[in-house]
């Protein structure tokens, strides 16, 4: 298994006046309580096949995760029952009331922190897998790289990022035709996500290309494992590798 070497976190207890405010970048929906109540019905996150993508990796009762962003917690819920420790933070306090709900009916031991990426500053032993699912893209490029260090900090070397996100894996000049057709395509089943919403994602939102994450994920001490892009190349999940 992994190192577990104490690391120096990035920006942990400094909170200077440039910090960026987590709250204020975090999302309209995610503090809106409709969208919260109905977030589990519009969006299936994958939780079974991505907790058995890890136990496929050797994760297990032994193994420590924290999931970063982790919502209304499909995946955090469904990982606390495999693995041994599993955190699950988020600076939503009504994304966070509906897992905490989840958590009492289930009598889940998922622990519930309230923080960010920015923010969250780990106690106890390090985690062997940090999980990130469509969050990351709530921070600008800057604050993502921040993100990205805090994380690595967090890891011993040989520790995995898990990291799922609305990521641009096209070039700039297709840029427009390939968003308007993403726009289009969502709003053709308004039973999920809206045309508005999609949108929304866009214009306020800081989901960024690949090709601007990737050397911000190399630079913070990552390297990466394996890269898989959906086929309308609005998806990359990644398998990131703690570097020595
Ligand atoms: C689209 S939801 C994804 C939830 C879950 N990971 C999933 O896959 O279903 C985005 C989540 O990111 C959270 N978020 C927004 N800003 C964040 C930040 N700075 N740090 C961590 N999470 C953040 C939101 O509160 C929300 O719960």
């Amino acid at each position: 298994m992994v190192e577990r070497a104490a690391r120096v976190p990035v920006m942990v207890t400094q909170h200077p006046d440039w910090q960026l405010d987590e709250l204020a970048s975090i999302g309209r929906e995610n503090l809106d309580p409709e969208h919260v109540a109905r977030y589990d019905d519009k969006e299936d996150a994958g939780a079974a096949a991505e907790v058995a993508l890890l136990t496929s990796l050797g994760y297990g009762p032994d193994s420590v995760l924290v999931d970063l962003g982790a919502g209304t917690g499909q995946f955090a819920l469904a990982a606390a029952a495999s693995f041994g420790r599993v955190v699950a933070v988020d600076p939503s306090p009504v994304m966070l009331g509906r897992l905490r709900e989840a958590v009492r009916r289930q009598g889940s031991r998922l622990e519930v922190v309230e923080a960010g990426f920015l923010s969250y500053a780990h106690q106890g032993t390090a985690p062997d897998v940090v999980y990130s699912r469509w969050a990351l893209h709530h921070l600008p490029d800057f604050w993502k790289s921040v993100a990205l260090h805090r994380i690595r900090a967090m890891l011993p070397a040989g520790g995995l990022l898990r990291l799922s996100d609305v990521v641009f894996s096209f070039g700039v000049a297709e840029a427009a035709e390939r968003i308007e057709a993403w726009c289009t395509a969502i709003g053709h089943d308004e039973t999920q996500w809206t045309r508005a919403e999609a949108a929304e994602h866009v214009s306020d939102e800081h989901s960024t290309y690949s090709w601007l994450l990737e050397p911000m994920i190399e630079a913070a001490g990552f390297e990466i494992a394996d890269a898989v892009y959906s086929e309308d190349r609005f998806l990359a999940d990644y398998f990131l590798t703690a570097t020595g």
